[in-house]
């Protein structure tokens, strides 16, 4: 009997390390399923995309779309358009897309049209906040997927109170965890500290790329003007996204960042670096959502340079607080947890390192 074939979707660089546990479990020795990579290309730098492959054991994409960067429209319609082709020559059985990027939303709505069953991983997310383009994402993802496997238990509660009907939800746990837990030899073997000369604890980690932080000047300035203040207490590293370093060249914020003698830029970093950063710092700035999730799972503050989030158990149950872009706001709570008074926090059910092989077993049962 021929097996039945599921595509794995991926894009932009969060998706990787949501892909890479459900790849792993579905293509164990015993596995029952085929399993094709996409990669639509979204993100296509060696730093955003191709360690992420090596470092989480993930083979090269079975295709590859290219559809490269664009503004919104033309992104998810290249991301449609392309994927589309692929699967009116050879279909799978189900579609699985991760997260909330727009290759997401593009591949969910391409398979539901030529009626192929959509699975979305990281399901039932809500910031309310729908100028975020991720939010949008998320809402026309869930709307259309067949099988919504949610991270945390507000993610249902979301999900129902939308009109989803109860048999569709599988809370499974944080995915992305699971990559944190698997690759834990791999984050302690990292050199990044001993490379860029800093302490364990004695060190604060910056990211930024949300377009609401960084592509007006004006949004980004108070972040800037916060870290002036924290660099005088300990240095400040900052790897930062393509998307942010362009911003920072196109206007005067670069030669203010430069100018503050203990931030440290550095392109984007591998993933073993990265979370080894994560895990020594004494608290971590950032914009990104994955990251308020990996900061509370490994007990490090997290300040998020935002008004929302659609992860509230990192805030209830985690090391996570919001600060949006106020500079008074940053600087007092990096101040708080310098001073010895920083959430500790727990770490959410199933954030286990097993979601995975629960998301798996879901799939495996709906085809065969
Ligand atoms: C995307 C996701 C965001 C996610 C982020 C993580 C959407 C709407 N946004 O945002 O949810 O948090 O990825 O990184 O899908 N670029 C490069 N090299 C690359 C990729 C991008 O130089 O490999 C540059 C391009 O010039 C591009 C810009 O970065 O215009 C932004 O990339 P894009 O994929 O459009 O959105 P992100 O800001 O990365």
């Amino acid at each position: 009997m021929t097996r039945k074939r599921v595509d794995l979707i991926v894009g932009a660089r969060p998706n990787f390390v949501k892909l890479a546990p459900v790849y792993h479990a579905l293509t164990r020795p015993e596995g029952r399923l085929a399993v094709r990579v996409v990669h639509t290309g979204q993100h296509y730098d060696a730093n955003m995309s191709d360690v992420f492959f090596q470092e989480l054991r993930i083979p090269a994409p079975d295709v590859f779309l290219e559809v490269g960067s664009g503004s919104h429209g033309a992104q998810t319609g290249a991301v449609m358009a392309r994927y589309e082709e692929v699967i009116l020559r050879d279909a799978p059985d189900m579609v699985v897309v991760f997260g909330d990027v727009n290759s997401t939303v593009a591949c969910a709505l391409t398979a539901v049209k030529q009626r192929i069953p959509v699975a979305h991983v990281e399901a039932g997310l809500r910031s309310f906040d729908r100028t975020m383009p991720e939010e949008i994402n998320r809402m026309v993802t869930d709307r259309v997927a067949d099988l919504l496997f949610t991270p945390s238990a507000d993610a249902d509660e979301n999900l129902l109170r939308e009109g989803i009907a109860r048999e569709h939800i599988h809370l499974v746990g944080n995915v992305m965890i699971d990559s944190l837990v698997a690759s834990a030899a791999g984050i302690r073997r990292s050199a990044i500290l001993h490379r860029l000369g800093l302490a364990p604890k004695r060190f604060a980690l910056l990211t930024l790329h949300r377009p609401s932080n960084v592509d007006a000047s004006d949004d980004l300035r108070p972040i800037l003007d916060a870290l002036g203040t924290i660099q005088g207490r300990l240095p400040i590293v900052f790897p930062a996204h393509p998307r942010t370093q362009q911003r920072l060249a196109g206007n005067g914020n670069g030669a203010l960042l430069r100018d503050m003698g203990a931030v440290k830029v550095t392109p984007p970093l591998p993933y073993y670096d990265f979370l080894r950063l994560v895990s020594e710092a004494s608290f971590v700035l950032t914009d990104s959502g994955g990251i308020q999730e990996e900061a509370t799972y490994l007990g490090v503050p997290c300040l998020t340079a935002r008004w929302n989030t659609e992860r509230p158990v990192t805030v209830t149950l985690g090391t996570n607080t919001l600060v949006g872009n106020d500079t008074r706001r940053i600087v007092g709570e990096a101040s708080r947890i310098l001073d010895g008074a920083g959430k500790r926090g727990c770490i959410p059910p199933l954030w286990d390192g097993r979601t995975g092989e629960r998301i798996a077993g879901v799939i495996e049962s709906a085809l065969t």
